[in-house]
Order: C-alpha cells, then sequence, then structure tokens
C-alpha cells in the first residue's frame, strides 16, 4: 500500500517582533489583558519591502532542505492562505518563480485557518493517486497586512509567518504497522461565513475610495462566536480521527492543534482528555498565524527532537467559514 509521509518540515518567520507593549502604544490594551486572555505576548511583523510568497519560500527550502531533495524535484505546490500577494496568479508560482523551477503545477486554496489541513489532505490524495511525487504544502498568512489597527479586539490576535511540509510516496507491506498520513477530515459550514470575514476588495465590494473609507479591507471578527464553534468542532474532529483509526485519544503522542488563542487550546485539550503537556505551544511568540501556525509548530516539534519515528501526531484547526479538519500522522 501506498501512503504519503512527510519527508521535511520548513518555516519562515520575520525577524522583526511586535511585542504587546509596542501594542499597548497603538490601541488601549494592556500586556495583562492580552497574555490573561490568549496567551499571546509577541507577534513576528514581515518587512514591508516583502510578501507572502517571500516568507513561504524561506519555509519551502527549509523542507527540501530536511528532506534532501532538490527544488527541481517539486511535482506541485500547494499553499494555503487568504493573504496571498495579489488575487491571481496564484502565491504558489511566485513560490515557483523564487524556487528557480521549471513548469509543475501550483495552486492557492483559501481555507482560511484550516488551510494548512486543507492543503494536507489534496497534497496526501495527489500522492496517494500517484499524480505527483513530491508535493510541498505551505501555510502562510501575512495577517498584520489586513488587521485594522484601531480595533483592538482583534490587532493583537495576529503575526505573520509561513510553515511548509514535503510530501512523498512511502510503500509499505501490508502487514507493516501504518505510517506516514494515516487520514485527514475536512469539514466546513457556512452558517459562521458572517463571523470572520474581510468583505472588501472581492466581486461583492471591489476595492474602490467609498470601500475604503468604509474600512472594508480589514479583517472582521466575533471572537466569542469563533471561541465557542473552535473549541467544539476541534475537539470534534479530533475524535473524529482517533476513532477513524481505531484509536482513542490516549494514543495520541504529540497535538500540533492551531494556534488561536491558548485558552481554545485548553478548551480542546480538555475536551479530549489529553494533558495540555501533549500540545506543541507557541501562541506566546508568534500569536494567531492562521494556516502557517500548524506547519511552523510542526517544524518547532521536529528540530527540538520532540518528534520522533514511530509518534503518532494529531493536527487540528477551524478557522473563517467556518472550515476546519483534522489530520492524524504516524511519524
Ligand atoms: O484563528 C481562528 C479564528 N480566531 C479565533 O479562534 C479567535 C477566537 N476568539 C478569541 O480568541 C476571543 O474571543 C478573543 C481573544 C478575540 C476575545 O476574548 P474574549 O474573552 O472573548 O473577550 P470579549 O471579546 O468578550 O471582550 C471582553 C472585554 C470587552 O470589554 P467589555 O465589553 O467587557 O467592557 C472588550 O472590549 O475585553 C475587551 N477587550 C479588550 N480589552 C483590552 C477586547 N479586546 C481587548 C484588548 N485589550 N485587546
Amino acid at each position: 500500500m501506498i501512503r504519503s509521509r512527510i519527508l521535511g518540515t520548513g518555516r519562515g518567520l520575520p525577524p522583526k517582533v511586535l511585542s504587546n507593549a509596542d501594542l499597548e502604544r497603538l490601541v488601549a490594551t494592556t500586556d495583562a489583558w492580552i497574555v490573561e486572555r490568549t496567551g499571546i505576548r509577541e507577534r513576528r511583523i514581515l518587512d514591508p519591502s516583502l510578501a507572502t510568497s517571500d516568507l513561504a519560500t524561506d519555509a519551502a527550502r527549509e523542507a527540501l532542505e530536511m528532506a534532501g531533495v532538490k527544488p527541481s524535484e517539486v511535482d506541485c505546490i500547494i499553499v494555503g492562505t487568504v493573504t496571498p500577494d495579489m488575487p491571481f496568479p496564484a502565491t504558489a508560482i511566485f513560490v515557483q518563480q523564487k524556487l528557480g523551477i521549471g513548469p509543475c503545477a501550483a495552486f492557492d486554496l483559501s481555507a482560511a485557518c484550516a488551510g494548512f489541513i486543507y492543503g494536507l489532505s489534496v497534497g496526501d490524495a495527489f500522492v496517494r493517486n500517484r499524480q505527483f511525487k513530491r508535493v510541498l504544502v505551505i501555510g502562510v498568512e501575512i495577517l498584520t497586512r489586513i488587521v485594522d489597527w484601531k480595533d483592538r479586539n482583534t490587532c493583537v490576535l495576529f503575526g505573520d509567518g509561513a510553515g511548509a511540509v514535503l510530501l512523498g510516496p512511502d510503500e509499505q507491506p501490508d502487514d507493516a504497522l501504518p505510517r506516514g498520513i494515516l487520514s485527514t477530515h475536512l469539514f466546513a459550514d457556512g452558517a459562521g461565513a458572517d463571523f470572520l470575514f474581510m468583505p472588501g476588495g472581492g466581486t461583492r465590494r471591489p476595492a474602490s475610495a467609498e470601500s475604503v473609507a468604509e474600512g472594508l479591507h480589514s479583517l472582521k471578527m466575533q471572537g466569542k462566536a469563533v471561541f465557542s464553534h473552535a473549541v467544539r468542532n476541534i475537539a470534534a474532529s479530533c475524535v473524529v480521527a482517533v476513532e477513524a483509526n481505531g484509536m482513542t485519544t490516549a494514543d495520541v503522542d504529540l497535538v500540533v492543534a492551531h494556534q488561536a488563542n491558548l485558552r481554545i487550546i485548553e478548551g480542546v485539550a480538555q475536551r479530549l482528555s489529553v494533558p495540555l503537556e501533549k500540545f506543541h505551544l507557541n501562541i506566546h511568540k508568534y500569536g494567531n498565524t492562521s494556516s502557517a501556525s500548524i506547519p511552523i509548530a510542526l517544524d518547532e516539534a521536529v528540530r527540538e527532537g520532540r518528534v520522533q519515528p514511530g509518534m503518532t501526531l494529531l493536527f487540528c484547526a477551524l478557522g473563517a467559514g467556518f472550515s476546519w479538519g483534522s489530520a492524524l500522522v504516524r511519524w
């Protein structure tokens, strides 16, 4: 049987740090409020001279290097993002350009904070169908470009970053313990569309002097509604993931969850009866980087030696849409 495996991981993070103290000078907030309500202490902010594909390419290069695979061997680039370089062409095209490689498949996918899980699922299907052999899956966001810096409800939450994995095939004897991506589960419910969105810049409200004056080109969120859906749906998708593989949450060695709010992760941990120590946490350093948060956290865990062969990893996320999902991986 053929499965896809994660052959390498990487991340791209801007060096510039924006601390809670910096935000205290911008809006009516405090370090104490942000830490207590979210767990965030600082986030990264990309230099104005750079764009989404620059960070995405940094992450991709690291993943390729870890895997020992040359850029020219990549067959497909999938970028999960809601903050592309421009509406079109896809940010994946610019990543391809920057990697300096010839024709291969390259496209973006829009599933907000669940973008990496969606991308992983699509990349996994390509590999298992033998359509592509080496697939780069990247989650990247430059959210600091679309937050309203006057809205304390949202501007303190988000940061910039990119994470990437390289997928490749693994032929396994039928009697072997399955390894690689064991399953992915994807969900969406448009009933949540009004809770987190950016109204301007699309065909409904194209960019105009009026749309700018009305402040339509920044992210709007009803945090409380998103919070409760996140805890409930992320936990439910984790249960689906383990049960589909004949396991329980006790069999999971490491949970790499979307880093939106430490209290959401604590709520998920409680619902799943999984101790918080089994979650890789980095929200204090990077804030909410949307589709990038899982691959950044995974890369950290891998490079810190926290991920070892044979371990069972659970990825899970929920974001705008609502879109959410989970993936179970044996390393
Ligand atoms: O990535 C996936 C999508 N996003 C999420 O998953 C985020 C989900 N939501 C959340 O994480 C939380 O709802 C927030 C962190 C956004 C907000 O936390 P909360 O505990 O739900 O606070 P709240 O919105 O109910 O606000 C409580 C109070 C309000 O004041 P009043 O009305 O009680 O006087 C807010 O105005 O806190 C106030 N507040 C702040 N105070 C200081 C809101 N933001 C701030 C702030 N600093 N930055």
